[in-house]
């Protein structure tokens, strides 16, 4: 018998997870949850790089799983955790940084353009990839599923780990990149030239779609939402035509049509706000009955903790192994009690 995939991906808790993270992220991840064993983490230590409102940062946690719940993900298959719940995460990312050149991450155009939004970069946000190739290499991971934005950090967690194994000898696996042929980045509906963000919806809230997001809501940011002047309705990469561009590839994601048959759904709109209703609708479809189990999970006041705990442990289970061999490799004298 083959030996079983593993996949790896993680999730920040810093706002509400958005259509951008259900199409870019989260479908992946339930498309594979049969065939493939997936640890999904919901990162806090990631999160804590900027100031995050310990309150909020609590709320958020139990929130985002809640949504990864509701969206399908069956506990009984895949581990759902919250990363500082395994302190090998944090004790990997240390023994990482120790191989890791400082340029590697002073190069990182994620860590360049974050830290330009913040009076006071922390040393944290530097290292911020050391933490994420420590959460993938951990594991064994075969397969990283994220949105295209993550692509560089997958190609540095591969540069790190083939490090280790040339000063250390072999002891991580190199993880693969999978990214969504379709909707791999998913644009801001008021800005179709900037990614759809958690941060960005904080301040504009029609700049995306919270997965939480009530129907008239979602309605009316996708009736606001940027296009252009003209009215032709077509995939393309004018830049020009990006909002339309955007709205049409939200579409064929989520009911996962051909270009063609996208095109055809649409020949008969009258102009774009017959589009824009015809993408609302195909969201609402798919987030409602989601929202319904959110509500009915979230009414359970124990159920995501009880995944919460129970995931950990084996977590904490199966990395054991993995950190034990890299502070070998590295020559730390063993703890005779350990
Ligand atoms: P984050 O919200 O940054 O924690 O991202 C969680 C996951 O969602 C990662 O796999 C990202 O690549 C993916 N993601 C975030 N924003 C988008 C977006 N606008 N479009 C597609 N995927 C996204
Ligand atoms: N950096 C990722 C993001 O912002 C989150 C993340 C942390 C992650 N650790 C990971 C994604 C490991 C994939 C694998 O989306």
């Amino acid at each position: 018998m083959a030996a079983t995939t593993t996949v790896f991906s993680g999730i920040q808790p810093t706002g509400q997870l958005h259509l951008g993270n259900y199409i870019g992220a989260i479908r992946q991840w339930l498309g594979s949850q049969d065939e493939c064993f997936n640890i999904l983490c919901v990162v806090d230590l990631h999160a804590i790089t900027v100031y995050q409102d310990p309150d909020e940062l609590r709320r958020v946690c139990r929130e985002a799983v809640g949504i990864l719940l509701a969206s399908g993900l069956d506990p009984d298959k895949c581990l759902i955790y919250i990363q500082s719940h395994v302190p090998a995460h944090s004790e990997l990312a240390w023994l990482l940084n120790c191989v890791t050149p400082v340029g590697w991450l002073q190069r990182m155009t994620q860590y360049k353009e974050k830290s330009q939004t913040q009076d006071s970069v922390s040393t944290g946000l530097l290292d911020y990839p050391v933490l994420q190739a420590a959460d993938i290499l951990l594991f064994d991971t075969d397969l990283v599923p994220t949105g295209e934005d993550q692509r560089a950090h997958i190609e540095l967690t591969r540069d790190i780990a083939g490090r280790f194994n040339m000063l250390y000898g072999d002891t991580f696996k190199l993880p693969k990149p999978v990214i969504p042929k379709i909707g791999a980045k998913i644009m801001g509906l008021d800005d179709p030239t900037s990614k759809m963000s958690k941060s960005i919806i904080k301040e504009r809230p029609h700049h995306g779609i919270g997965v939480l997001d009530d129907p008239k809501k979602i309605l009316k940011s996708f009736k606001r939402a940027v296009t252009d002047s003209g009215s032709d309705i077509e995939f393309s990469d004018d830049p020009e035509k990006a909002g339309v561009n955007n709205l049409l590839t939200v579409y064929q994601a989520l009911t996962g049509k051909s270009q063609e048959d996208v095109l055809a759904n649409f020949a008969d709109a009258r102009g774009y706000g017959d589009l824009k209703g015809g993408v609302a609708e195909a969201v609402i479809e798919i987030l409602e009955p989601m929202q319904t189990r959110y509500r009915e999970m979230m009414a359970d006041g124990s159920y995501v903790d009880d995944v919460l705990h129970t995931s950990a442990a084996k977590a904490r289970e199966l990395c054991k192994d993995r950190l034990a061999d890299a502070r070998e490799k590295l020559g730390f004298l063993a703890d005779r009690t350990s």
